[in-house]
């Protein structure tokens, strides 16, 4: 495992971006394993930017995205498809018949994710997954539990995430209860993997994570069972780690 400290969120997001574009200059047909959140929206604008300088070239790209909400068209602004449109793929080169997410509007969950964990072996698997961490240790929708859910699967939501979810929502009856999210087995068998965190409120996720045991209570402690980790990390995510004097 490699951890790259970075000053602040800035320096976070052009570190994570340098790796995502060697990737994409060794490997120009590469499959990126994508994800969404707050944290990789710095990195997802500076790759934007490289790209709108000559610098880096997505027309033979691939992406995977590790989850969607159940039910949501990509159209609605709410949806990771509509979060990876305005984010990345309406400002590069990509064919977006070539990226993937998760298909919310397939009522048959069953079908929904073997066609993903097909989709995702038909492209001959995942180069790069980029990681965000949750505050609780999830990686995607795969919260804390008893067991790691190995392949694509359904889950409901917390009441909280559904209760935070509902302000962008014109009734409670429209946010969505449940998510389709890859596996534990899905994003360990991707051949690199490139989490980002950043904020203190990440330092306690990211100690238990990359020292602690490694327990389903803490999804991203699987991590250390891979053997292509790059961590890239502010200084208050990275905070109880120095604290601890591993770093
Ligand atoms: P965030 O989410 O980037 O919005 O903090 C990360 C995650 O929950 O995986």
């Amino acid at each position: 495992m490699i951890i790259y400290a970075a000053k602040d969120y800035q320096d976070m997001s052009r570190k994570a971006a340098n790796i995502m574009s060697a990737q994409i200059i060794m490997k120009p047909d590469a499959v990126l394993g994508l994800a969404t959140g707050s944290t990789p929206v710095g990195m997802y604008r500076q790759l934007v930017e490289w790209y709108n300088k000559g610098d880096l070239d997505f027309s033979r790209i691939s992406s995977v995205n590790l989850d969607e909400y159940r039910g949501l068209s990509g159209d609605n602004e709410q949806s990771y498809r509509y979060f990876m449109n305005t984010n990345l793929f309406d400002h590069v080169n990509i064919d977006k018949s070539r990226t993937f997410v998760p298909n919310g509007l397939e009522e048959d969950s069953d079908k929904a994710c073997a066609d993903y964990n097909e989709i995702i072996r038909s492209m001959g698997g995942v180069d790069i997954q980029l990681l965000g961490i949750g505050g609780n240790g999830h990686i995607g929708f795969n919260e804390p539990g008893d067991v790691f859910e190995k392949e694509t699967h359904v889950v409901d939501l917390t009441e909280s995430t559904i209760q935070a979810n509902s302000r962008f929502f014109e009734s409670m009856d429209e946010v969505p209860k449940q998510a389709y999210t890859m596996g534990i087995k899905n994003i360990m068998a991707a051949r690199k993997i490139l989490l980002v965190a950043t904020g203190a409120a990440k330092a306690q996720a990211l100690y238990d994570s990359l020292y602690g045991p490694i327990t389903p209570n803490v999804p991203a402690s699987i991590l250390q069972l891979h053997n292509d980790v790059t961590v890239v990390a502010d200084e208050d995510a990275l905070s109880l780690i120095r604290e601890k004097g591993l770093l």
